[in-house]
């Protein structure tokens, strides 16, 4: 995959821009990214605001896989977190560190990184695109569950610098998930995530369960232990570890 990278001073949100270009001219080919210094209306999963100052780094990119590999979204959203991992893990001091059910990096329990995968669909409700939109705390920490590199790492880094090598990570991974290589995704996971056996609740839109992390399935769903020892698979819906 080839990436075409329009850099920003502002956006609302770099994922709204990536909607407008491809409204704007739908033969868009795959890999355009867009890049902002800050954003003004930036959000994340479940309709969360995410605080976008100047510092970190925030981009979104457009993806149009084959339709056949729609029912493996799930995966894509392990591979873009293990890309995530791979890009920061190097840069940092020895410091515990995670990939939380599906793609929050934390570092020391701390959120240093999130993921938003959005589909846009066509009339006949298929998603016909995806965009992938990251958000990574460079300079500073929005809120106080939250970290940031420059706090974690010997070095500052830039934001160009860490988007490129992420760009280079996600074309591996991206390739395995197109190739359907799943196997190697989920194995790279498994040896990034959280340990088996931590204590977790996750909160779904109408109830919370508590147990133990278990382990992703086949198609990326997280399966938790439940108090009781049965095993209960998960989607979508929000992870917190619990001490
Ligand atoms: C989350 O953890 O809830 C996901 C956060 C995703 C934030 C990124 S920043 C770049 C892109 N633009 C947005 O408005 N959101 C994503």
């Amino acid at each position: 995959m080839k990436f075409t990278i329009e850099y920003l001073d502002t956006a609302s949100s770099t994922q709204d821009v990536v909607r407008q270009r491809l409204e704007a001219d739908p033969s868009m080919q795959e890999g355009y990214v867009v890049m902002a210094k800050k954003q003004t209306r930036g959000y994340g999963r479940h309709g969360r605001t995410w605080e976008s100052n100047e510092g970190n780094l925030y981009f979104s990119i457009l993806l149009k896989p084959d339709t056949k590999q729609q029912n493996k979204i799930g995966l894509l959203a392990l591979g873009t977190g293990l890309a995530v991992f791979y890009t920061l893990k190097p840069l940092m001091e020895q410091q515990d560190t995670h990939i939380k059910w599906p793609n929050d990096i934390l570092v020391e329990g701390k959120k240093l990184s999130g993921i938003l995968i959005e589909s846009l669909l066509n009339k006949n409700n298929m998603p016909h695109a995806f965009i992938v939109g990251i958000g990574i705390n460079i300079k500073s920490s929005p809120i106080k569950e939250a970290t940031c590199l420059n706090d974690l790492s010997k070095k500052h880094h830039s934001s160009e610098e860490i988007l490129d090598q992420f760009l280079k990570n996600f074309k591996d991974l991206y390739a395995q998930w197109n190739a359907g290589e799943f196997d190697k995704i989920t194995a790279g996971y498994r040896a990034c995530c959280i340990p088996k056996g931590q204590e977790i609740s996750v909160k779904l839109p109408h109830k919370t369960h508590e147990g133990h992390y278990y382990d992703i399935d086949d198609h990326g769903n997280l399966i938790l232990e439940k108090e009781d020892g049965s095993l209960a698979s998960i989607t979508s819906g929000d992870v917190y570890l619990c001490d």
